[in-house]
């Protein structure tokens, strides 16, 4: 399969054209392994995808749609609301007239989220909603206005992203935890936050794809470092060079790629430092502007060596080390150089982040940490700093029982040697 490229559209829109793909090139032809990788990476992972597939009457194979005709019909069936600014609507027929937005009250929101097995992301094609985002984990899209939640119906777009607690003890909360610190590190501009919806713990984020321009709300459009790259989603473990590759993306479509650069490696830095393994090639993305590339904010980032079944191996070594308890700052200097930094300046980023880190772990509001033992995550952090100020790997401290996840349940499936297991554990009933 190619896409096609139509010079006629693009004038049609005037010059108010994102680029709809690092690997896509304009005006073409594009490669057809990397138009399907470009397309699969619109679709939800795991058993979202089953699910999806199975009401579609789609095939899968190995994860991921058997066929193209299987792939094109799943986008077809869900795409009118995805990540950044693509809808996808079926060959002949035209984009929904109609969009809307029903208000939800809580009793109905909470239908939605237990929900979520038979409708991943809210999804119910009767209803008019029509939505695909990439990921593992339960989610759901929501829009917020007027102080309430609203399902956004026919193609509106959504503007926040709630992801219930499913497997992982206090996953909700440690990820608000973390993108709570990310924020005051200027690494991401949106709120995250917990809120409790039928009784469970659920992260809400604000999407950073979207903005509201005159009372209206508009797409931004991105691509995650999977679909730039060519990668399928099922090979989002096992990009080799990961951050070689990524580099050399930003060098190549980014204006100022020094500066994206750095704050990749602010990226990867801040997940080392807050112990999180799970820096795959989707938890990347790129906003895609009119003429301009640039690295996206941070997401989908919490401290995965608080599960003991976890082995703290990450997606991509930093320097020579593959595990979080074994990085120091020397490793993440070598990193720093690999990606082509000067090392006196990644140095001083580095030391910067660790100390605007260090403020921010002693300035976390109280609802952020109220209500689950946010003390003993916050002292793993406080720890892993001390270590890495004086020169030493960062380690890894246990924390208490009530931090065991999937192992507490043996009938679960472990999670693979590689890689966090979110996938994997939460499909477990
Ligand atoms: N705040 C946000 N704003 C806009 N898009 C987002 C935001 N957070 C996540 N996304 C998009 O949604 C996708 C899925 O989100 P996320 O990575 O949090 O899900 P996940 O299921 O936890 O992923 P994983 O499979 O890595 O565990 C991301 O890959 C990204 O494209
Ligand atoms: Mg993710």
């Amino acid at each position: 399969m190619r896409l096609l490229y139509r010079e006629d559209i693009n004038e049609a829109l005037g010059d108010e054209v994102p680029l709809l793909s690092c690997s896509l090139p304009t005006p073409g032809p594009t490669e057809p392994a990397k138009t399907r990788a470009f397309l699969e990476g619109l679709l939800p992972e795991g058993r979202a995808l089953r699910t999806m597939a199975s009401k579609q009457d789609v095939l899968l194979l190995n994860d991921a749609p058997a066929t193209l005709e299987d792939l094109t019909s799943l986008l077809g069936g869900y795409g009118w609301e995805c990540a950044g600014a693509i809808m996808a609507i079926p060959h002949g027929t035209s984009p929904p007239t109609d969009s809307r937005y029903q208000p939800l009250d809580d009793q109905a929101v909470a239908e939605r989220i237990m929900a979520l097995p038979w409708h991943p992301l809210g999804n119910d094609p009767e209803l008019d909603i029509r939505m695909s985002l990439g990921g593992a984990q339960p989610k759901l899209l929501l829009s917020r206005f007027d102080g309430r939640w609203h399902d956004p119906i026919a193609g509106a777009p959504s503007t926040h992203i709630l992801k219930p607690t499913v497997t992982w003890p206090f996953s909700a909360q440690n990820e608000s935890l973390v993108m709570n610190l990310a924020r005051s590190l200027k690494l991401t501009p949106v709120s995250s936050w917990v809120e409790y919806v039928a009784e469970t713990a659920c992260l809400v984020t604000e999407r950073y794809d979207r903005v509201i321009v005159d009372g209206k709300i508009v797409r931004l459009h991105q691509e995650d470092m999977c679909q730039a790259l060519g990668i399928r989603p099922i090979d989002k473990y096992n990009v080799g060079n990961l951050n070689q590759r990524m580099v050399r993306l930003l060098r190549e479509f980014t204006e100022a790629p020094s500066d994206q650069i750095m704050e990749l490696f602010r990226q990867i830095a801040f997940r080392a430092l807050v112990g999180d393994e799970d820096g795959h090639g989707k938890n990347v993305s790129l906003m895609l502007d009119t003429g301009s590339v640039e690295l996206a904010p941070l997401y989908d980032s919490l401290c995965t060596l608080a599960y003991p079944e976890l082995n703290g191996k990450m997606v991509a070594p930093i320097g020579e080390q593959h595990y979080l308890a074994k990085v120091d700052r020397d490793a993440l200097l070598d990193e720093a150089t690999r990606m082509g930094l000067v090392g006196a300046e990644a140095g001083e980023a580095l030391d910067e982040l660790v100390s605007q880190l260090r403020s921010a772990l002693g300035l976390i509001p109280s609802d952020v940490l109220n209500g689950w033992p946010s003390e003993e995550l916050i002292g793993l952090l406080d720890s892993r700093m001390n270590r890495l100020e004086h020169g030493q790997q960062m380690g890894r401290d246990p924390l208490s029982r009530v931090w065991l996840g999937a192992s507490m349940d043996s009938a679960r499936p472990r999670p693979p040697a590689s890689g966090i297991a979110f996938s994997e554990a939460s499909r477990a009933p």
